[in-house]
């Protein structure tokens, strides 16, 4: 007779990773119930006790108003839990292959903490089977417990969109899943208690995994297309966002742009799905096609750049170049993957001087991560070209002139996002 579900009156929740997808979730549940927020980064259990998050993503007053959210990075805490979910990251390594340790790692962390009856529900984005085939297993090895007959697990991949005010937790819609019957219908409960927008139960964990994944693989691939487009336009002198306008006056035309695609999702989940399916013997094409499309952007601007600086007579080698924007995205400080960095590569190949100025990075990060050193204040009229790279608020405030101003007279400014007025830069994607 399998192990009864926690009783709804007396749920106790562990969320495994307090990152971007994982204080939300610990703030919105200790809202509701009593929650243990950990994470194996001491540094980050510190700042949130301060009710500090240096993601931006929650306010001290947010984070108060969970009251019965307790942050720690110890492991024995967990130990009156019956409901882990596990919200740690899904990367890639330098091959380019799911790098699962962290999964693992949280894993073990459940399996040491589970008791009968208890719920392990993984948020992390994996490929179709992962929770079943790596995470229940280690939690079996770990706990003694058998799946489905002592304990029960589900997945509920998450949607949020680091740096969006508007697309919050409690009003995406959210998928669910659970292992049996049974513990689907908890989870969906569990998660339908905290998340106004509603939810939708898919039919299995291998399902709901792989409705997560093709979501972004979608957007990798849509991107990738009109990247394509960017880059055959590019080479007839057509404007491709003239383009763009003009096409999605029809009904069906799907609004993508092109750019850099950076972030630990969009640009590394279509891997885990890519993975899985070589692992079984099937070889994609169009999703690796889009990838490489999507990954040699950076040089691209890089390369359109330097043909510009040549066009005007300037010298490249020794010549000085301002990126405005290091983060993966506009109005947020997350560098993770960000493709800013093969701009950068790419320049420097050609013994350009590149300096770097985002006011939303933390430059001690940049520097960790990157072995770049942001600039605090660029100089004007210094450089010799001036790249808008990430729309950020306050260069959008800048303007065209504000920005060109960091130049030297006759600069090139060279607009990746287009956010500046066509006619005044001198290239753009
Ligand atoms: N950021 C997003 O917008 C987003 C959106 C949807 C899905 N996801 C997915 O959610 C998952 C988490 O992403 P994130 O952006 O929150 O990552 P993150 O890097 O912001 O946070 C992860 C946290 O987990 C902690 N951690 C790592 N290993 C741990 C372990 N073994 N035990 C406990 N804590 C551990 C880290 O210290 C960090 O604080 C990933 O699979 C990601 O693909 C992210």
């Amino acid at each position: 007779m399998p192990a009864p579900l926690p009783d709804r009156n007396d749920i106790r929740i562990a969320i495994i990773g307090l990152g971007y997808v994982g204080l939300p979730l610990a703030a919105a549940f200790g809202r509701k119930y009593p929650t243990v927020g950990f994470d194996i980064d001491a540094a980050r259990v510190d700042e949130l006790r301060r009710h500090h998050d240096h993601t931006l993503e929650m306010s001290e007053e947010e984070l108060k108003a969970s009251t019965r959210l307790a942050c720690s990075a110890d492991p024995a805490d967990l130990k009156d839990c019956n409901v882990f979910i596990v919200t740690v990251p899904t990367p890639i390594d330098d091959y380019k292959r799911p790098d699962l340790r962290p999964l693992e790692s949280a894993s073990r962390t459940v399996g040491r903490a589970i008791a009968r009856g208890g719920v392990a529900i993984f948020e992390s984005t994996v490929y179709p089977g992962a929770t079943e085939e790596i995470c229940v297993p280690i939690i079996e090895r770990e706990s003694g417990l058998t799946f489905n007959e002592n304990f029960s697990a589900g997945y509920s991949p998450e949607r949020i969109n680091p740096g969006d005010k508007e697309h919050r937790l409690e009003t995406i819609l959210k998928v669910t899943s659970g292992s049996t019957p049974e513990a689907a219908d908890f989870v969906d409960a569990l998660y339908a208690s905290i998340i106004t927008a509603g939810t939708h139960k898919a039919s299995g964990i291998r399902v709901a995994e792989a409705a997560k994944v093709i979501e972004n693989t979608q957007r990798d691939v849509n991107i990738a297309l009109i990247n394509e487009l960017a880059l055959i336009f590019g080479r007839m002198g057509i404007d491709t966002h003239e383009v763009l306008e003009a096409a999605g006056t029809k009904w069906n035309f799907l609004p993508f742009r092109p750019g850099l695609v950076g972030g630990h999702c969009i640009g590394v989940d279509p891997y885990y799905l890519t993975h899985k399916a070589q692992q079984i013997g099937y070889h994609p094409e169009v999703i690796l096609a889009g990838r490489r499309i999507n990954d040699s952007m950076g040089g691209h601007v890089a390369q359109r750049v330097v043909k510009l600086m040549q066009q005007r007579g300037l010298q490249t080698s020794g010549a000085k170049v301002l990126i405005l924007g290091l983060a993966f995205k506009e109005n947020c400080p997350d560098l993770r993957n960000t493709r800013v960095t093969d701009i950068i590569d790419e320049l420097r190949t050609y013994r350009v001087d590149v300096d770097v100025h985002d006011p939303w990075v933390s430059p001690a990060q940049a520097s960790h991560e990157y072995g770049i050193s942001p600039v605090a204040e660029p100089q004007a009229g210094h450089y010799d070209a001036v790249i808008l790279a990430v729309a950020h608020r306050e260069f959008i405030a800048l303007g065209a002139d504000g920005v060109r101003a960091f130049g030297k007279p006759g600069a090139v400014l060279f607009d990746v996002k287009r956010a500046l007025p066509r006619d005044r830069v001198d290239g753009c994607l």
